[in-house]
């Protein structure tokens, strides 16, 4: 902490504030305004767009450079160089794996991938024409339910093995529930295949004929999990930390902040952006599309573009425009007729006023669709991947926060509506409806 003071005087109160300022390693340094509320007053940021609600060391965003650094390395970088699971080891551990701790992580989640069988029952309950999003959000706080084993928060033992069970059954329960959906039998997840591959086997093996993954869709997998596994406080992490902040047990906030991300304004962009891509449908209909995400008068947004902290490009979203251009020619689908929308619409936003002065640049989840429908992966479980790919993410800024002092999270309001008045008896209250 530094000796640096922000002085603060309000009108109407007599005295001058002095509120500590604190730097981290990088970034904007900060206010601590805990204390404000003696003086009687809240501060008030609706959305948080300059609030910091806690302190970390996990990811790190400067929005103006387009740089994002998971424990301190770029994320070019491990894409370009790493995989997900290493990824994983880095965030829960802060630290690369050397071959040993390495070989030993990947085996611990590969023999964690199994559910109780149990819950194969459960998916029974729901409707097969059911969003693969609503399923996944009750399976996955169901877990509780079966993991209860292991659910001491305080007990750092607990919280590593039910971080393990996570990562390792989350490809499990996301390619049962697409199977549940296609009404076709679950595929047990196999010891000798790779993480990306062993949930391309899942999803799309079936018990009557051998299934052999293409290498090429098991690396782009892979690197799509690794591109979504954290980004800071976003919308759905910082539901998380707020779940666990209550004392929550982990599978109960990791279904919470599934739950966040499936909002079209968050995770369930990805989704929301093959949906426009098709409804353009044609290149010659971008313009009209154009006109109305900038017509205030039309709810319409181009999904995929924008982002609350990037204001320059997002280098996801560089890394995936990329990625998107590698797979698609790999597999003869150079000419895909949405990529060609979605790179004339990208060409012609960025062109245009409204975009450049609102600084809308492409996000992550602008390309991501892209990739994933040529993977073979169905529209509705964009969202899902989403969750898949974040849950390292959710599971390690949980565990920062319960690993650290922590006070349960009670945000406060400025109040707008009446002031205290006196119950009417029904007999004295007006006949007409106000
Ligand atoms: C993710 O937080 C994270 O890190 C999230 C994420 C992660 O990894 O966790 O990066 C993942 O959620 C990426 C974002 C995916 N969402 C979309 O692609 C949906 C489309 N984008 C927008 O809904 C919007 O840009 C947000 C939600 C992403 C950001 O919203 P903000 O920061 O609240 O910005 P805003 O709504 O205040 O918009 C500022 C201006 C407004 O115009 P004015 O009122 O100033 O005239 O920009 C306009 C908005 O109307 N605008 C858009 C737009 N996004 C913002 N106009 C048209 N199309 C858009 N997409």
């Amino acid at each position: 902490m530094t000796d640096r003071k922000a002085t603060l005087t309000i009108d109407g109160l007599d005295e001058t504030l002095e509120l500590p300022v604190y730097e981290g390693t990088l970034g904007p340094a900060v206010v601590d305004v805990g204390n404000l509320v003696s003086s009687g007053v809240f501060t008030y940021d609706p959305g948080f767009t300059s609030t910091a609600s806690c302190e970390s060391a996990i990811t790190y965003i400067d929005g103006g450079k387009g740089v994002l650094l998971h424990r301190g390395y770029p994320i070019e970088q491990l894409a370009e160089h790493s995989h997900y699971l290493e990824v994983c080891y880095l965030l829960l551990h802060g630290e690369l794996p050397n071959a040993e701790q390495s070989e030993n992580f990947e085996s611990i989640i590969r023999n964690h991938t199994m559910v109780n069988d149990q819950v194969n029952t459960f998916f029974r309950g729901f409707r097969r024409d059911a969003h693969p999003m609503a399923i996944m959000c009750g399976v996955v706080g169901a877990l509780s339910a079966f993991y209860h084993d292991a659910t001491d928060i305080s007990d750092l033992e607990h919280r590593v093995i039910s971080a393990h069970r996570l990562v390792a059954k989350m490809p499990t329960l996301a390619a049962m529930t697409y199977k549940y959906t296609k009404g076709q039998p679950f595929m047990y997840p196999r010891n000798d295949l790779d993480y990306a591959e062993n949930f391309l086997y899942m999803m799309f093996g079936n018990p009557c004929e051998e299934y052999k993954v293409s290498p090429v869709l098991a690396r782009a997998m892979d690197r799509i999990f690794l591109l979504h596994a954290d980004h800071e406080q976003n919308a759905s992490t910082s539901t998380v930390r707020l779940a666990g902040s209550t004392g929550a047990n982990p599978f109960a906030c990791i279904s919470a902040g599934i739950a966040a991300l499936w909002g079209p304004s968050h995770g369930g962009a990805n989704e929301a952006v093959l949906s426009m891509l098709s409804r353009i449908g044609d290149e010659s209909r971008i313009e009209e599309f154009v006109a109305r995400a900038k017509d205030k008068d039309d709810p319409f947004r181009l999904m995929g573009f924008g982002h609350r902290v990037y204001k320059n490009f997002d280098p996801r979203a560089t890394v995936l425009k990329e990625a998107a251009d590698e797979v698609l020619q790999e597999l003869g689908m150079e000419n895909d007729p949405l990529l060609r929308i979605a790179r004339r619409l990208e060409k012609i936003a960025l062109e245009d006023s409204y975009f450049i002065e609102r600084k809308l640049y492409p996000n992550v989840d602008f390309y991501s669709g892209i990739i994933l429908k040529a993977i073979g992966i169905p529209t509705s479980m964009f969202t899902v991947i989403f969750a898949l790919g974040r849950t390292i993410g959710w599971i390690v800024h949980w565990n920062e926060m319960i690993s650290n002092s922590y006070r349960i999270g009670r945000p406060r309001q400025l109040y707008i509506g009446h002031k205290q008045r006196d119950y009417v008896k029904m007999e004295d209250r007006s006949t007409t409806n106000a």
